[in-house]
């Protein structure tokens, strides 16, 4: 699979959300929203990957271990994005097992920092950043590629949700929503800071929905 050139995992975009678009009840708060039989599913889901991609703004916020729990299957490795490593070593997703998580980082970023997650087990990507100071996508999942990654689920949160489908990088959308309104954050509206909001507007193609206990999902690939 071709991004700008080179091969790249297969990119499955999964969140949850409540019926208002909202993916926490505020900026920076963790919020259950799944109940049990879609958690279930997403646990599922991240055991047919190879890795699961979050920000470093979910590590901070939720503290997540982003293990397979609720269902059968191994854990996927953990990659966050984290232009200037800020992952603290101490962090769940360090554990268990041996699962080495990667941490994407952009060159320049403190080597202190780079050290001390790599001693605590981490594989440090260190990507030349882009305008924004950032590891560009395609080079991150080029990078993820090389690492072995085939199948890459994006778990959040709503800054680099909205960057995946924005830069046209999600081959497919999971997506858990719950009967309930939270008036919270959501991801694409107002669109994060750099991002443009026209490159966010899509449908999906090849649709399909389930019930899961009181939640729905919904599965397609991206269309503009
Ligand atoms: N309901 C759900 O399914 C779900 C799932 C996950 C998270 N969440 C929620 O989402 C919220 C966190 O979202 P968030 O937007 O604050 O944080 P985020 O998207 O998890 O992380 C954003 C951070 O990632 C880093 N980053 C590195 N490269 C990036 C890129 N290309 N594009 C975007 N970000 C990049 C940036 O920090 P640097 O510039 O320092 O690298 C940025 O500040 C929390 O409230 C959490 O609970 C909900």
């Amino acid at each position: 699979m071709s991004g700008t050139g080179g091969a790249r995992p297969f990119v499955t975009l999964s969140w949850a959300q409540a019926l208002d678009g909202s993916i926490a009840a505020a900026p920076g708060t963790r919020t259950a929203i799944s109940g049990p039989e879609s958690m279930a599913m997403t646990h599922r889901l991240r055991a047919a990957h190879d890795a699961i991609l979050v920000g470093v703004g979910t590590v901070l916020a939720d503290e997540p271990s982003l293990t397979v729990r609720f269902a059968e299957g191994s854990h996927p490795r953990p990659v966050v994005l984290d232009a200037r490593l800020r992952t603290p070593p101490s962090a769940r997703l360090f554990g268990p097992g041996d699962r080495r998580p990667i941490i994407v980082g952009s060159a320049g970023a403190d080597r202190g920092a780079g050290g001390a997650l790599e001693a605590a087990g981490a594989r440090v990507l260190l990507i030349e950043p882009g305008p924004d100071g950032r590891p560009p996508l395609p080079a991150v999942l080029e990078a993820l590629y090389e690492e072995g990654v085939r199948r890459l689920m994006v778990e959040g949160g709503a800054s680099v949700l909205a960057a995946f489908l924005a830069e046209d990088l999600a081959d497919e959308l999971v997506v858990t929503v719950a009967p309930r309104i939270l008036a919270g954050l959501n991801p694409f509206h107002p669109a994060p800071a750099g991002i443009d909001a026209a490159r966010l507007a899509c449908s999906l193609a090849g649709v399909g929905w389930e019930r899961h206990g009181d939640d729905m999902v919904f599965r397609g690939r991206p269309r503009r």
